[in-house]
């Protein structure tokens, strides 16, 4: 199985690696999603801005290399974005963009998940 030049360049120079310290600070959304099939997990952080824009993000990821392409490739995408610009990225972004092959399409799917629960991870932190 051949892996695109893209994907093999987001594994193993991933960007946004880590988390962020103060991570229960309200401008933190944690996202954290796990595939039940194999134990594998991945955790987003998102810290938005008081204009609500995406400001910065990090992962960390205990899965396969097409998750951690899509992990790395994830926190690219939703920098600069609004929430609801964020949740409209669906996994079929990423499978393009690493061509992932479809074996590891559910993988990829792991990172519209994580997007998601931080989206409302944050949300619930900031209900007025
Ligand atoms: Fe676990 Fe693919 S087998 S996400
Ligand atoms: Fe488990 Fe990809 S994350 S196989």
């Amino acid at each position: 199985m051949a892996y695109s030049n893209k994907l093999l360049d987001h594994y193993e120079n991933p960007r946004n690696v880590g988390s962020f310290d103060a991570d229960d600070s309200k401008e933190i959304g944690t996202g954290m999603v796990g595939a039940p099939a194999c134990g594998d997990v991945m955790k987003l952080e998102i810290k938005v801005n008081d204009q609500g824009i995406i400001e910065d993000a990090k992962f960390r990821t205990y899965g396969c290399g097409a998750a951690i392409a899509s992990s790395s490739l994830m926190t690219e995408l939703v920098k600069g974005k609004s929430l609801d610009e964020a949740l409209a990225i669906k996994n079929e972004a990423i499978v393009q963009e690493l061509e992932l092959p479809p074996v590891k399409i559910h993988c990829s799917l792991l990172a519209e998940e994580a997007i998601e629960a931080a989206v409302n991870d944050y949300r619930s932190k900031n209900k007025k």
